[in-house]
């Protein structure tokens, strides 16, 4: 005699859909957007393109009429207006400020609006922050500039800004920062756990990335699950809205660590290499797209998140509206 039978929680459709434990929302999805002065298609992110930004608006609000929740923003400066500082990341004029002011008029206050706050688009030689004079990323100096690009991309129309950059105390200060200016009730989506990874290679082509060397100093190893918390609780402590792993399929030990701890919203950002495989494998036929799709970011969102990233988020609510 069989005493415990869980098949019988599974027999229709309508049985499955009653015990389900988690469904994905549109409005938690958020889409990355790339906005640039050199727009046209990523090759290794099929279906993601850079937008002019004549385009980004009208392209924000065909996410938003999918019912994202958010939209990330980047900016992919022309290699000529790159130098050693990434000034053009709190240039009124810069790219990233530019697609912000588009973004906000377009939108208004109808989705939430995210700004990526980090230099290393803007930077010749690709890295996040300042370099001393022996080449390595200069933490303390870095931060000021964090903080003039935060304040920039919050006059531009920004809700909310995203330290993706990893430096040691950048919450505290772009929290002081705006503060300072009056900016309390812009909100800080934190880069809490970010680790140097494999998966981030087709957004480098898409920011056209000048990367050299690579973000080990600054990024974590991949190796480290108890560092993925501790960095969550510094960012926390220091004053974050929302704290985000990154990358996600590969990191839900450290996504499911976090959302134990955190008290505040926990996003998970599906990046660039994740997208990549999938498309891969679907356009050759290899897998089910859709259904890899849909099976992938409901794995981070069981896993704890509440907002997930994902370059999928437009076409994702669209088939679950
Ligand atoms: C750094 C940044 C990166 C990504 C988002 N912000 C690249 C990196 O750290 O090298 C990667 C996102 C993705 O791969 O989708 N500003």
């Amino acid at each position: 005699m069989i005493q415990f039978r869980p098949r019988r929680l599974r027999t229709t459709p309508a049985m499955r859909r009653l015990v389900r434990e988690v469904e994905v929302r549109p409005s938690q999805l958020v889409l990355p957007m790339f906005v640039s002065d050199t727009p046209g298609d990523i090759s290794s992110m099929p279906g993601v393109r850079r937008h002019g930004v004549d385009e980004i608006g009208g392209a924000a609000e065909r996410a938003v009429a999918a019912g994202v929740g958010g939209i990330m923003l980047f900016g992919v400066p022309a290699d000529s207006a790159k130098d050693e500082q990434g000034t053009q990341g709190w240039a009124e004029d810069g790219i990233l400020q530019r697609g912000l002011r588009a973004v906000r008029g377009a939108l208004g206050n109808d989705t939430v609006i995210m700004a990526d706050t980090c230099l290393d688009e803007f930077t010749t030689h690709g890295h996040c922050g300042f370099l001393t004079p022996e080449g390595t990323v200069d933490n303390d100096a870095t931060l000021a500039a964090y903080v003039s690009m935060a304040i920039a991309q919050v006059e531009a129309g920004a809700h909310v800004v995203s330290p993706s950059g990893m430096m040691d105390a950048q919450v505290e200060h772009i929290r002081a920062g705006l503060d300072g200016q009056g900016l309390h009730d812009i909100a800080i989506l934190a880069y809490a756990a970010k680790y140097a990874s494999a998966f981030y290679g087709p957004f480098r082509e898409a920011v056209a990335s000048s990367l050299q060397g690579d973000r080990r100093t600054y990024q974590q190893d991949p190796a480290n699950r108890r560092e993925g918390l501790r960095e969550a609780e510094l960012d926390l402590a220091e004053g974050a809205d929302m704290v985000m792993v990154k990358p996600a399929g590969y990191y839900l030990d450290v996504l499911s660590d976090v959302a134990a701890a955190s008290d505040v919203p926990v996003a998970a950002y599906q990046v660039s290499g994740e997208y990549a495989m999938i498309e891969a494998a679907a356009g050759q036929g290899w897998i089910d797209r859709r259904a890899a799709v849909t099976e992938s970011v409901t794995a981070i969102v069981r896993a704890g998140a509440d907002i997930v990233l994902t370059y999928w988020a437009e076409e994702l609510a669209t088939w679950l509206k």
